[in-house]
C-alpha cells in the first residue's frame, strides 16, 4: 500500500513527530511564517492528512483543493476557529484537537499575566532599565492586590477550571459566566454569575472561552464600560473575543485599570499599534502553552491523531465525532 501523503504546516518539535514522518509520506513547511493561501491550496493537493497550525485558515475551499482522499486535519491546539468543522463533517473529514495536554501550563501564563498586571511588573522592568529606579519609594508603581481579590473566569472549562484552582491559592474569590452551570463549580469554590455581574464585580477577568460567534467581540465598548475602573483584563483564549479598538479606548480613557494579553486581534499587532504604546498594556506573542514539555505533547498528541485516522481507527481528540454516525462520545 502507498504511504499517505500529509502535509505538516510548520516544524514541529520533532521528538513528537518522528513515527509520523517514518510512517508516511510527509512535507513540512519550513519558513518561520505561516504558508500564505496560495501555498495552501498548493501544498494540500494529494495529502490524506494535514497537520496544521492556528495561524492556518483551513476552510471548504483548502479541504476540496486537497481531493476527495482527505481524511483528517490534525490542529496542533486546543483551539479550532481556524477549522471549518461543519464543512469538513459534510466532507467526512475528521478534525482533531490537542486538549488537556495544555491546560495546567496556558492556566500558569494566565496566572503569570495577572500577577504582571496586576503588580506593575512591565512598568517596574522598564522604569530599571531606563535608570528611574532611584531609591526604595513609598509610592512608587503600587498595583493592586492579587489576593482576596475577585477573579471573574468567562468560560469554566478546562483550562478555566485550572485557573480558578490557582486563584484559590491565593484567596480569591472566584466568580464564573459560562452558558451553561459546570458541576465543577462546588470543589472550585466557583460561584455562577450573568456575565453582566462578572463585569461589575470582578478585580480581574480571565477569559478562557472558545472563539465562536456568540464570543466574537464579547467584550465590546458596552461590556468594558461595566467593569470596575480598577480591574484588569486577562485574555489567553483569542483575540477576536475583545474588540481591539474598545480596549485601547478604555485603557486609555482609565475604564478599566490594565490588560494582559497573550492573543489580540490582528495576531500580531502591527508594530506602532496604539496598545503597544500603553503602559497598562502588558502583550505577549501567543505563547501561553509554550513549555518544551507541553509543545512536545502537543506534537505527539496531534501526531497521534494523525495516524490514528489514516490507520482507520478512530482518533483520542475528535473534535466532529459525528463524522462516525450516530456514536457521539
Ligand atoms: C492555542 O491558542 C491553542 O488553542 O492551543
Ligand atoms: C478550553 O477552554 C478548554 O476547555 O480546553
Amino acid at each position: 500500500m502507498d504511504r499517505p501523503r500529509v502535509w505538516i504546516t510548520r516544524r514541529l518539535p520533532e521528538a513528537g513527530v518522528r513515527r509520523l514522518l517514518q510512517e508516511t509520506e510527509a512535507e513540512v513547511w519550513q519558513d518561520r511564517l505561516p504558508p500564505a493561501r496560495e501555498a495552501i491550496l498548493e501544498q494540500v493537493r494529494g495529502c490524506d492528512g494535514l497537520l496544521t497550525l492556528l495561524t492556518d485558515p483551513i476552510d471548504a475551499e483548502v479541504m476540496d483543493a486537497a481531493g476527495p482522499q482527505l481524511k483528517v486535519i490534525s490542529n496542533y491546539a486546543v483551539g479550532f476557529d481556524n477549522i471549518d468543522v461543519p464543512a469538513a463533517t459534510a466532507r467526512g473529514i475528521v478534525v482533531t484537537n490537542t486538549p488537556e495536554v495544555l491546560t495546567e501550563t496556558t492556566a500558569d501564563l494566565a496566572f503569570a499575566l495577572l500577577l504582571a498586571a496586576a503588580r506593575r511588573l512591565p512598568e517596574g522592568r522598564q522604569s530599571v532599565l531606563e535608570g528611574d529606579w532611584l531609591t526604595w519609594e513609598p509610592q512608587y508603581l503600587l498595583g493592586q492586590d492579587v489576593h482576596g481579590a475577585t477573579l471573574g473566569i468567562v468560560g469554566l472549562g478546562r483550562i478555566g477550571q485550572a485557573v480558578a484552582r490557582r486563584a484559590r491559592g491565593f484567596s480569591m474569590r472566584v466568580l464564573y459566566s459560562d452558558p451553561a452551570r459546570r458541576p465543577e463549580e462546588k470543589e472550585l469554590g466557583a460561584c455562577w454569575v450573568e456575565f453582566d455581574a462578572l463585569l461589575a464585580q470582578s478585580d480581574f477577568i480571565s477569559i478562557h472561552c472558545p472563539l465562536t460567534p456568540e464570543t466574537r467581540g464579547l467584550f465590546s465598548a458596552q461590556a468594558l464600560q461595566r467593569m470596575k475602573p480598577t480591574a484588569m483584563l486577562v485574555n489567553t483564549a483569542r483575540g477576536p473575543v475583545v474588540e481591539t479598538a474598545a480596549l485601547e479606548q478604555a485603557l486609555r480613557t482609565g475604564a478599566i485599570a490594565g490588560a494582559a494579553l497573550d492573543v489580540t486581534d490582528p495576531e500580531p499587532l502591527p508594530a506602532g499599534h496604539p496598545l503597544l504604546a500603553l503602559p497598562n498594556c502588558l502583550v505577549v506573542p501567543h505563547i501561553a502553552s509554550a513549555s518544551v514539555a507541553t509543545r512536545r505533547r502537543m506534537a505527539e498528541m496531534a501526531a497521534g491523531n494523525l495516524l490514528a485516522v489514516l490507520r482507520g481507527e478512530r482518533p483520542e481528540n475528535p473534535v466532529n465525532p459525528e463524522v462516525y454516525g450516530g456514536d457521539e462520545n
